[in-house]
């Protein structure tokens, strides 16, 4: 059983995510996304709505879980006896900003980061884009799963 994790902030989780995390399955028998905290940057949805969300987005998967994590992520890989990291890239701009991190996490523990390239016609959705088109009244229907754009605009409407 080799197991996988996706990490991400998932603030929301789009259909991008899930284009990786379909991906990852075909390549691990078990994948974990884990809901990270990253330090950069401060949600807009919380911890449970995006665990919820990404659960709900990915329920028709067989070995795929959704956990959230608030810690270091190489320890959640060990605990989760991951054998490696899985990330997706939309373009180079993704590759500059992740491989840092790939290269932290394999000096702390060991373990590789796989990088899997998206599907080109999700290549301009990233979680930051969407909430900001959400935020300016914009419609993401078409780059979130069902649900998604609901819950982010409740909690945009909650922030003001
Ligand atoms: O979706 P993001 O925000 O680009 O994901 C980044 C994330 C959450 C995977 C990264 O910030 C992370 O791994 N956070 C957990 C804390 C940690 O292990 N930090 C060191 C990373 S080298």
């Amino acid at each position: 059983m080799r197991t996988a994790v996706f990490p991400g902030s998932f603030d929301p989780v789009t259909l991008g995510h899930v284009d990786i995390a379909v991906r990852a399955k075909a390549l691990f028998d078990r994948v974990v996304i884990a809901v990270a905290h990253n330090s950069r940057k401060s949600p807009v949805l919380d911890t449970d709505t995006r665990v919820e969300l990404a659960r709900a987005a990915l329920a028709h998967l067989d070995g795929v879980e959704v956990k959230a994590t608030d810690g270091l992520l190489v320890d959640f890989c060990t605990a989760e006896g991951a054998v490696a990291i899985v990330k997706g890239l939309r373009g180079g701009a993704d590759y500059d900003v992740e491989r840092p991190m790939a290269l932290m996490n394999r000096t702390l523990t060991g373990i590789e980061t796989v990088f899997v390239s998206g599907d080109p016609a999700l290549q301009h959705v990233a979680s930051s884009l969407v909430r900001d088109v959400a935020r300016h009244g914009g419609s993401v229907a078409d780059m979130v799963p069902g649900g998604v754009e609901d819950a982010l605009r409740e909690a945009l409407r909650r922030e003001r």
